[in-house]
């Protein structure tokens, strides 16, 4: 009885010194181990006279008990208060773990620049849906269903004779319907077409459609316009040219080409040996578009334009393949 009055004295001494795991393993081993004081009483109880034993067994036992569980308080309070010391504790040696900044997409960069161009000519912004009907994706647009060149803008149509918008064009006929003349307005977005991928293809790509509207809106008003674009967005030193053109909304019409930037204009791959790669199409809205949304075609005039910002992209960054946009490679992305 005398070994256990001491023993708990001692235990309970021991148990106050324990500081870190090193010293609560060593009291774990001394006290509670396989060989520990408390096991080595349990062996002695085998020596004992057979009276002594019950009440023998009953005191270890209840020694046993209050060491572990003395034991597992100091564990816990040990355990909270170094949780504390390290909330307060920042090792300012540590190598940080870097966070990754996501970018603008490439085509929504160039996208939001070519808008900001023709905001700063006082061009306000409209928009239309990527859903259309038949009517104004080709027949407002003076392109009645046998006319071949509907064949230029094939596309993907739904079950209900909706189809997925092969332009931005159908934008004019919406803005025009509602609106009367003067204003110059941009229509930007997605755009959808039965185009194989190719270097310089895809089938759903980007364009920003431009409309000018009013008394007196005249071809060199076009031309000045697009040159001042062009030179803002390419610099003054690009080549353009305007080559005369067929669209079925446009009289006179013209597309624009930029020199091609990765043979100079020699001819490649990339521009399919002509030396140009062609922007955007445009011209003076044709007298049928302006009759289909109700304006006096003697009285007003107005140029439109659409332009592809995937084409505008790769000339402005030196992009040899248009695919590369949507490949999704972050290799690629990250540069932009
Ligand atoms: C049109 O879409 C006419 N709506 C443009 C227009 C508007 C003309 C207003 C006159 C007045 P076009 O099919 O040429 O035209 O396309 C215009 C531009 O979109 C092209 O110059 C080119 O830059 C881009 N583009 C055309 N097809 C693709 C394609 N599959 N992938 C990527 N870009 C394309």
């Amino acid at each position: 009885m005398e070994d256990i009055k001491k023993i708990e004295q001692d235990a309970l001494n021991e148990i106050n010194l324990i500081k870190d795991t090193k010293s609560a393993e060593v009291f774990k081993n001394k006290y509670l181990g396989r060989k520990g004081l408390i096991a080595s009483l349990f062996s002695g109880l085998a020596k004992l006279p057979q009276e002594e034993k019950k009440s023998f067994g009953y005191q270890v036992n209840q020694l046993k008990n209050l060491i572990e569980k003395s034991f597992k308080d100091k564990i816990g309070s040990l355990e909270s208060s170094s949780s504390k010391n390290a909330q307060k504790f920042f090792d300012v040696t540590i190598p940080g773990k870097g966070i990754r900044i996501g970018t603008t997409h490439i085509i929504s960069q160039v996208m939001d620049e070519f808008i900001d161009i023709f905001l700063s000519m006082g061009f306000v912004l409209a928009e239309g849906p990527e859903i259309e009907t038949d009517y104004y994706n080709f027949e407002a647009l003076n392109i009645p269903s046998h006319h071949p060149s509907k064949d230029m803008w094939s596309t993907f149509y739904l079950e209900d004779g909706k189809l997925l918008r092969t332009h931005t064009s159908p934008v004019q006929i919406r803005f025009m319907e509602k609106n009367k003349p003067p204003f110059a307005v941009i229509a930007p977005g997605k755009v959808f077409r039965k185009d194989a991928p190719d270097i310089t293809h895809l089938p759903v790509f980007h364009q920003v459609e431009g409309l000018v509207v009013g008394e007196d809106i005249t071809m060199s008003d076009l031309k000045g316009t697009l040159t001042i674009f062009l030179k803002k967005m390419f610099g003054k030193k690009r080549k353009v040219r305007f080559r005369p053109s067929y669209f079925p909304f446009t009289e006179p019409s013209a597309e624009v080409d930029v020199e091609c930037f990765i043979c100079n204009g020699k001819g490649c791959r990339s521009c399919k040996n002509t030396g140009w790669l062609e922007i955007l199409g445009s011209g003076m809205v044709d007298p049928n578009v302006f009759s289909a949304v109700g304006y006096d075609a003697e009285k007003i005039t107005g140029f439109a334009f659409g332009a592809g910002i995937e084409r505008i992209a790769m000339l402005k960054y030196g992009i040899s393949d248009i695919r590369m946009f949507f490949e999704n490679d972050i290799r690629f992305l990250r540069q932009f």
